[in-house]
């Protein structure tokens, strides 16, 4: 994008906007990856003053020394802000203004981005405001959207259609901030251009694959959001099953987006939807010491809400390469550590002839200490033939030299800017990915089944370890990974 750029965050005085939008978009800046006339517009429904929106916008910007004290400084020159409603035309019709004013009398292409930092109920008329008032003939139009995509099946599908009323479905980008992040974008390079993983990467292999994602903190502020949707919907249903279509697509014909994408939703299409059986629910109550409060008493949350702040559920893909292999996903708030990563178990050894020998791992640290390592069995050194376990260890902080690890969104966005579609959800593929939780939610939802409890700041329920055995993991307990010092 060489021409004119004009990017309106709509939502601008949210806390996804401060916290990720505007930070991520600096990031871009500092490094060079904005086109010189670019001008960020902010907008929300509330009266701020742009000094006060600018001093809002840099209180969540690090800056590490002077010289990115300069670009913050000059990163804010490019940023405007105006407010009006979300639902009415004469305000789109005053925003249009406001852009066609610092576009100015700019010769060339006018590109537009609108990021929609906003909540699901001024979701649609926003999308139709920005089409009818704002959408430019004369560069490129693209629109950002973030989660949530609805509640389920029906409710994603409605949001889907009335999208497609206004929106192009080549124009809109639904992010799944997980697409970001540099170890999942990592998992095709690490499949796809090595052949040694390509060639053990099938059921007779593979015994077992997790994918976890621990938090720390619990709902703590956004209990009111959080209870409608619970973990299954906040994690599960996007940001790891994101993952796991990575780890399990066939290889795509190229790296175009939409041959990506035809796999991913290929994988999805061979998945049997979840049931009971399928999953372990739990919910936290307060720390051990009391000082945290349990999630039943965080203000938003009603007193017998049944909603699960923690999920583990097992997948079965039905086809030629996994048929046979547990998918197991485990997702929760309020644990004793937080990471994300995927677990790849081998199978045991066969005609195993040392005795005390370990399964090979794979495992893809994507957060925090971004890693790939491999479990393996390694002669004790010394005297002693008895094999131990040990580690093939790629960590990034002591492998490359202060590797500078872009946020997920900033990532995304210049992914946006470039046009690449292939780390954004397309509509077949959000389709899909409801189909496979919608009749779980509607039973866990309609019957109202209790999820177990479990207190702040532990592993999580009891019978998460028994679950993910059943499935297949065996853990090797003489053996902990601890990361590469950084
Ligand atoms: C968001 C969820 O999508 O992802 C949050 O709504 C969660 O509940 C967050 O905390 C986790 O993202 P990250 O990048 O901090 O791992």
């Amino acid at each position: 994008m060489s021409d004119n750029l004009c990017i309106v965050v709509l939502g601008a005085s949210g806390d996804l906007a401060f916290k990720k939008t505007y930070p991520a978009l600096f990031g871009l800046y500092k490094n060079g990856f904005l086109p010189v006339r670019t001008q960020i517009v902010g907008y929300a429904r509330s009266s701020i003053d742009l000094d006060d929106f600018k001093k809002r916008i840099s209180s969540k910007i690090k800056i590490a020394n002077a010289t990115e004290g300069q670009a913050l400084t000059q990163f804010l020159e490019k940023c405007y802000y105006t407010n009006g409603a979300y639902d009415k035309p004469e305000s789109f019709i005053k925003l249009n203004a406001f852009v066609q004013n610092l576009e100015g009398g700019v010769t060339g292409a006018r590109h537009r981005v609108f990021y929609m930092a906003l909540p699901p109920s001024v979701f649609i008329p926003a999308s139709k405001g920005l089409k009818n008032h704002l959408y430019t003939t004369r560069g490129s139009n693209r629109l950002v959207v973030e989660k949530p995509f609805g509640k389920d099946f029906d409710s994603s599908k409605e949001l889907s259609k009335a999208l497609a009323e206004s929106w192009h479905e080549d124009e809109i980008y639904r992010i799944d901030h997980y697409l970001g992040k540099e170890m999942v974008k990592n998992l095709m390079v690490i499949r796809f251009a090595n052949i040694f993983f390509s060639a053990v990467w099938n059921r007779f292999y593979i015994d077992n694959v997790q994918i976890t994602f621990k938090e720390k903190i619990g709902t703590e502020g956004r209990g009111g959001y959080f209870d409608e949707f619970g973990i299954i919907r906040d994690i599960m249903q996007n940001h790891l099953l994101q993952i796991l279509t990575i780890v399990a697509m066939e290889k795509p014909v190229s790296l175009d987006a939409e041959h990506v994408r035809d796999e991913k939703v290929k994988v999805l299409r061979a998945m049997t939807p979840l049931a009971v059986e399928d999953v372990l629910l739990g919910q936290y109550t307060a720390s051990a010491d009391g000082s945290v409060p349990g999630y039943l008493e965080d203000p938003g949350v009603p007193k017998d809400s049944v909603t699960p702040t923690y999920a583990a559920a097992v997948f079965n893909i039905n086809n030629e390469r996994w048929s046979g292999v547990p998918f197991i996903l485990k997702a929760g708030k309020a644990l004793n550590e937080a990471k994300a990563e995927v677990r790849i178990q081998f199978q045991d050894v066969p005609g195993n002839i040392y005795g005390n020998v370990g399964r090979n791992e794979l495992v893809i640290r994507v957060q925090p200490n971004e890693a790939v390592y491999v479990k393996f069995m390694n002669k004790q050194p010394g005297l002693s033939a008895n094999p131990i376990m040990s580690e093939l260890d790629l960590s990034y902080h002591s492998r490359y030299n202060e590797p500078k690890i872009p946020d997920a969104y900033e990532s995304l966005i210049l992914d946006v800017l470039k046009g690449d579609k292939s780390n954004f959800v397309r509509d077949d593929e959000l389709d899909e990915a409801w189909k496979l939780f919608t009749p779980l939610l509607h039973k866990i939802e309609g019957e109202k089944i209790a999820p177990k409890k479990y207190q702040f700041g532990t592993r999580g329920p009891e019978g998460v370890d028994d679950f993910v055995a059943k499935h297949g993991y065996q853990r090797h307990h003489e053996y902990e990974w601890t990361p590469s010092k950084i």
